[in-house]
């Protein structure tokens, strides 16, 4: 990669940059520091041609101005097979109406209720491997603890659990490395969420799926199919990025001794250094906007047409926005990070996520302190609009099982 603004293009630098080359993401925060001294906002040709934003104000500004600013297309490169998952991917005023179909399950307060039984669910899957010493942490612990939480929150029924897991991690990272094979995964998802929508009209609970049964849209009832594409949205959205922030939590921890040593000695700072993790790591590392007409961003245009890439992570460690970006401060507030994004299409599920690092943060420091990832390679990110990594080996001193009935967490 070359930094150097080598054209003008609409009085905006032009650099040889692209995001999605797997060392760049690995190094995302060196080299977004090294182009940042130089242009906060730039156009690079890659993938057709677009334009980046790296200072926390810009990104958080251009995403509050969704008329401006479209959703349609969300990633760079485009995946093979472009998803259309409203509301995540509607602009206004189509937005609102989805947004508002979803608004009883993403209430807080519900969703603090799920919090102990996923604290009792990741002291579950850590006595499945406390034992032997060893674990692969992606596998063994944060895809199961993120799927079973996600399976709570949709209100599945335990005994499609173990489908639900499988699909919900391959629906994401198909799209990417198997592209061939997503129209049939994700077939298999909307089928999965079609029987389980009948068996809520047979039976209703207290559920996403019950709820838009009983919602409406445009005045009818919300179709079976819109309610299976939502929760097929809310299944993708939910897993892969808490299990890209949980990854990126567990090997910063294990660099570096220090930090890991104040997390053990000092349960109380678990919540905000949850959020620290979330702003350090970003774990979607951005999304893009499509210009609807010729829109200005500080003193530029960006013409009609032309995609902006929110690069999250990059404003999430910019000077003008935070002391010492590129220190993890676990005690760190204000922490106004853009990782959950900014405005009308700001991450509902913040909550549930944020519960979930804490489950893990809770099991890690307590049952495994001395863990050390080993085999650092098989930790790589993939190719993916996440920080995803599929593999997170580790070894730890052997502790015992703890009994779930009479089980204490410690915070
Ligand atoms: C650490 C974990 C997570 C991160 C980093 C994250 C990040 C984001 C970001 C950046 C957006 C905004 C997209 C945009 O502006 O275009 C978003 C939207 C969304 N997220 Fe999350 N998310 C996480 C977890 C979750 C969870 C657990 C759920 C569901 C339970 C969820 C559901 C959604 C939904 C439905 C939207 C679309 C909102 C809209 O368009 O109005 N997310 N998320």
């Amino acid at each position: 990669m070359t930094a150097v603004p080598n054209q003008q293009t609409n009085a905006v630098p032009e650099v040889d940059y692209d995001h999605f080359v797997v060392d760049v993401r690995e190094d995302a925060t060196a080299v977004y520091a090294g182009i940042r001294e130089r242009c906060p906002m730039f156009f690079t040709p890659a993938y057709g041609g677009h334009y980046v934003l790296l200072r926390h104000q810009d990104v958080y500004e251009t995403s509050r101005r969704p008329e401006e600013f479209s959703s349609v297309t969300l990633t760079i490169p485009d995946p093979p097979v472009l998803p259309v998952v409203p509301p995540l991917t509607s602009d206004p005023p189509e937005h609102q109406k989805y947004r508002a179909l979803l608004a009883i399950d993403f209430n807080p307060t519900r969703i603090a209720t799920f919090r102990d039984a996923i604290r009792e669910q990741a002291a579950d899957l850590v006595n499945d491997f406390i034992e032997r010493g060893s674990a692969d942490l992606a596998t063994d612990f944060i895809f199961p603890l993120t799927a079973r939480a996600t399976a709570l929150f949709l209100g599945i029924e335990k005994e499609d659990l173990a489908t639900f897991q499988r699909d919900a991690i391959e629906l994401n990272t198909v799209i990417y490395t198997e592209p061939h094979r997503f129209e049939e995964v994700q077939g298999r998802v909307i089928e999965f969420y079609l029987r389980h929508i009948e068996r809520r009209r047979q039976s209703p609970r207290d559920d996403v799926a019950s709820h838009l049964i009983d919602a409406t849209l445009d005045g009818e009832p919300v179709p079976d199919d819109i309610n299976a594409r939502l929760h097929a949205l809310l299944n993708g959205a939910a897993g892969e990025t808490t299990a890209a922030g949980a990854a990126g939590m567990i090997l910063e921890i294990d660099r570096d001794p220090k930090l890991r040593q104040r997390l053990i000695d000092e349960p109380g700072v678990w919540p905000t250094a949850v959020e620290e993790f979330i702003r350090f790591v970003s774990p979607i590392p951005g999304f893009s906007r499509t210009a609807t007409g010729d829109c200005p961003i500080g003193d530029a245009v960006i013409p009609k047409g032309e995609k902006v890439w929110l690069n999250y992570l990059a404003a999430n460690h910019d000077p003008e926005a935070f002391d010492d970006p590129d220190s993890i401060i676990v005690d760190r507030q204000p922490n106004k990070h853009v990782a959950f994004g900014a405005g009308i299409h700001r991450c509902p599920g913040a909550p549930l996520a944020r519960i979930e690092l804490q489950a893990m943060l809770e099991q890690l420091l307590t049952r495994l302190p001395d863990y050390r990832v080993v085999e650092r390679d098989a930790a790589k990110l993939l190719p993916s609009a996440t920080r995803l990594r599929m593999n997170l080996p580790i070894e730890f001193t052997r502790g015992p099982r703890v009994d779930l009935n009479n089980y204490r967490p410690a915070n």
